[in-house]
């Protein structure tokens, strides 16, 4: 399921970070903000319980109540670094498990170097942020492989998209929720995204 925000407020968002004059601390701030807007659309739907609590009146209130703990936040090196500590403003007490992979530049397919996957990921929620959906490689091999670990939902929240992108999580990835900010126009044959932002990671981390 493919959701994209594409709100004014969200595309005027995504605007700023398009601008080569948003210095890499503003270019933080945006992208941070943009994924906890991301965060949220991602945990609306969940299951949430009711539990009594203690009431000011001495009375018990009947509290909407999610349990955080089963989610776990994954970002994908090094750019989804960049969206960790909004997703974390919403959701302070999930798990955060990191995965590291990089793109072959020549490939343009993805290298993994970190996983640390607990081995059963059953009845857990992983939330997948990376902030540039361009070839979809590097978070088809993530589904993939979260789901040799028994997890069963996924989620993927990414700021900008390109069609070929979202056209390969839909046949590689299916039953994988998908939240965008903006969805954008192609990839160019270096597997950058037009008219996209240029390197999210070297935007956010100043390098
Ligand atoms: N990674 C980026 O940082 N930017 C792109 O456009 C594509 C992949």
């Amino acid at each position: 399921m493919i959701n994209i925000v594409d709100n004014k407020f969200m595309t005027s968002l995504v605007d700023q970070l398009r601008h080569t004059g948003t210095e890499p601390a503003e270019f933080y701030r945006i992208t941070l903000l943009i994924a906890q807007l991301l965060t949220y659309e991602a945990i609306k739907g969940e299951e949430y319980e009711n539990k009594d609590i203690p009431m000011w009146t001495g009375d018990t209130y009947s509290a909407t109540v999610f349990d955080q703990k089963k989610i776990v936040i994954m970002p994908i090196l090094r750019a989804g670094i960049g969206m960790l500590d909004g997703a974390r403003h919403l959701l302070p007490a999930a798990q955060v498990q990191i995965l590291g992979m990089f793109r072959n530049e020549s490939t343009l397919e993805p290298v993994w170097y970190y996983n640390k996957l607990p081995a059963d990921m059953s009845g857990q929620h992983a939330i997948l942020i990376d902030p540039m959906l361009a070839t979809g490689g590097t978070l088809v091999d993530a589904v993939l492989e979260l789901k040799k670990h028994n997890c069963e939902k996924i989620t993927i929240l990414a700021i900008v998209a390109s069609p070929e992108g979202i056209n390969r999580l839909k046949k590689e990835a299916p039953n994988v929720r998908v939240f965008v900010a903006v969805k954008d126009d192609h990839l160019n044959e270096n597997g950058y995204i037009l008219p996209g932002l240029g390197d999210a990671g070297d935007r956010i981390f100043n390098t």
